[in-house]
């Protein structure tokens, strides 16, 4: 009995540090890995003021416009909705972690795609590791004034 554990404990640890590693390898790259999930789930109604097809003019909501860097990192109304290094406070991906039916869960209920748990997992992971755009500055498909 008492070498089973230890070689459950072995085993587990050498699992444990293989995935460190990797993790640490493989840098997530933003362009290529998280924007193409959050433009499908969230741009459609946190991008530049814009005239809809009814000729309405069309706000941002809560004044948060997340297809360019900088935008991103000032968040809306409440601050910032990214804390590099902290995905706790990140209230970006915090929202998409509540209940679906909870008042501040995003993308509102039905409304877009919502991420997968996978994609959160990815989101989180890039917020840990310091949420680096890399060479992203911009979307020039969807951040338009
Ligand atoms: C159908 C429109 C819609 C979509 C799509 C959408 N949102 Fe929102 N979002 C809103 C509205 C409306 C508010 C303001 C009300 C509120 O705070 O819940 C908001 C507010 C927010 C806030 C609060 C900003 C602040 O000032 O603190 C965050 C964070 C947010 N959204 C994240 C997301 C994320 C992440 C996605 C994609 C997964 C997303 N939203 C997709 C409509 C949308």
């Amino acid at each position: 009995m008492q070498k089973t554990i230890s070689l459950f404990s072995v085993v587990g640890m050498a699992l444990g540090m293989t995935a460190g590693s990797a993790a640490a390898e493989e840098k997530i790259d933003f362009e290529k890995q998280i924007w193409p999930f959050v433009k499908e789930s969230c741009v459609k109604c946190h991008k530049p003021p814009y005239t809809d097809e009814r000729g309405r003019k069309r706000k941002p909501k809560s004044g948060m416009v997340i297809t360019n860097k900088k935008g991103f990192m000032e968040g809306g109304e409440e601050g910032a909705v990214i804390v590099p290094g902290k995905p706790d406070e990140s209230e970006f991906l915090q929202r998409t972690l509540l209940p679906l039916d909870h008042d501040d869960h995003q993308p509102p209920e039905g409304k877009a795609p919502e991420w997968t748990d996978e994609q959160k997992k990815l989101f989180e992971a890039w917020i840990k590791a310091g949420a680096d755009f890399g060479a992203w500055e911009r979307d020039p498909e969807v951040d338009k004034k």
